[in-house]
């Protein structure tokens, strides 16, 4: 079976700075109504395969393959035979010849993703891993576009943990002119050195500026206040006290003041009274809820660009 080459997408490294603010500009467009004709999946099966619990990401991509024309096949935790011993490579083989698109959630590394996607016929799209979130980051990026008109020269401050949203946003944040992204992580739980050393490489191209530091003083005016959950989804922490490690780096409304007119982002899901308090994830300057229905604006602008639809509809690659 012949079917047009697909691209994948398994981390906000991958993509080229001109092909991936073309994703985040294409999301704002779908969000703003523009492209509500648009069906590059009309005729394409996608296979949505989640062995993690998730209410936005799984259904941001299943909606947003109905409205973009295609179909939907939905595996949960258990039901591939991999499970049962049969190995990665030969799984992608077999997807990859009935399955235009594969979007997949799984337990650990990107290695099972690297692994489905050592082909062209089927993209694959990281609906997040162990170590990075890349569809998250373009939600986040396309909210920020769409709330200040631009993302260049946007500083933000992110408290918590230094998880898979963390990294993927410090990838894509780090490549636009002038931002300012300032990390402050329990220590023992930062954003790893590799995707720090990598927003380096970024940052001395951009003007960018990412800093990680390990307490809460001396915190800087900014645009936005980003947190997450502090039990990152499918994750478990060795110490058992390592609440003590984290509760100074709450957001509270005492943040959200140092912050001098800042908007509060968090991914969700939250935890009222962890990582932040409900008089701020339901305060004015809270766009959370906003972030999470741009999640589905964007994976249908995801979804697009890994069939080769939209715009130029050849990309840059
Ligand atoms: N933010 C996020 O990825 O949410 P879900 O885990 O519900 O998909």
């Amino acid at each position: 079976m012949s079917r047009p080459l697909r691209r994948h997408l398994i981390s906000i490294d991958d993509l080229g700075f001109e092909e991936m603010h073309r994703i985040v500009q294409r999301g704002a467009d779908f969000a703003a109504g523009r492209l509500e004709d648009a069906r590059p999946l009309h005729d394409a099966v996608v296979g949505i395969l989640f062995r993690r619990t998730s209410t936005r990401t799984r259904t941001a991509f299943s909606a947003g393959t109905l409205r973009l024309g295609g179909r939907l096949i939905s595996y949960g935790p258990g039901d591939l035979q991999e499970n049962t011993g049969e190995a990665v490579e030969d799984t992608a083989a077999v997807l990859s010849r009935m399955l235009d698109v594969l979007v997949a959630r799984t337990a650990g590394s990107e290695a099972e993703l690297r692994a489905f996607a050592a082909q062209r016929q089927m993209a694959v799209i990281n609906a997040m891993s162990a170590a990075e979130h890349p569809t998250q980051a373009l939600a986040d990026l396309t909210t920020l576009l769409r709330r200040f008109g631009r993302i260049d020269g946007l500083r933000v401050l992110y408290a918590g943990e230094g998880n898979n949203t963390a990294s993927a946003l410090t990838l894509a944040l780090s490549r636009y002119p002038g931002t300012e992204l300032h990390l402050r992580t329990p220590s023992g739980y930062g954003v790893e050195q590799r995707y720090l050393d990598r927003a380096a490489e970024y940052a001395a191209g951009s003007g960018a500026l990412v800093a990680q530091r390990h307490d809460m003083a001396d915190l800087p005016e900014v645009d936005v206040v980003y947190t997450t959950r502090w039990q990152t989804t499918g994750t478990t922490k060795a110490d058992p006290e390592w609440r003590r490690d984290f509760e100074p780096f709450q957001v509270d409304k005492a943040v959200m003041d140092a912050g001098a007119g800042a908007l509060f982002m968090h991914d969700l899901p939250a935890h009222r009274g962890d990582e932040t308090t409900a008089e701020v994830l339901e305060g004015p300057a809270s766009i959370a809820f906003e972030q999470a229905e741009n999640k589905y604006h964007s994976a249908r602008a995801v979804l697009e660009w890994c069939v080769g639809g939209g715009p130029a509809g050849d990309g840059d690659e």
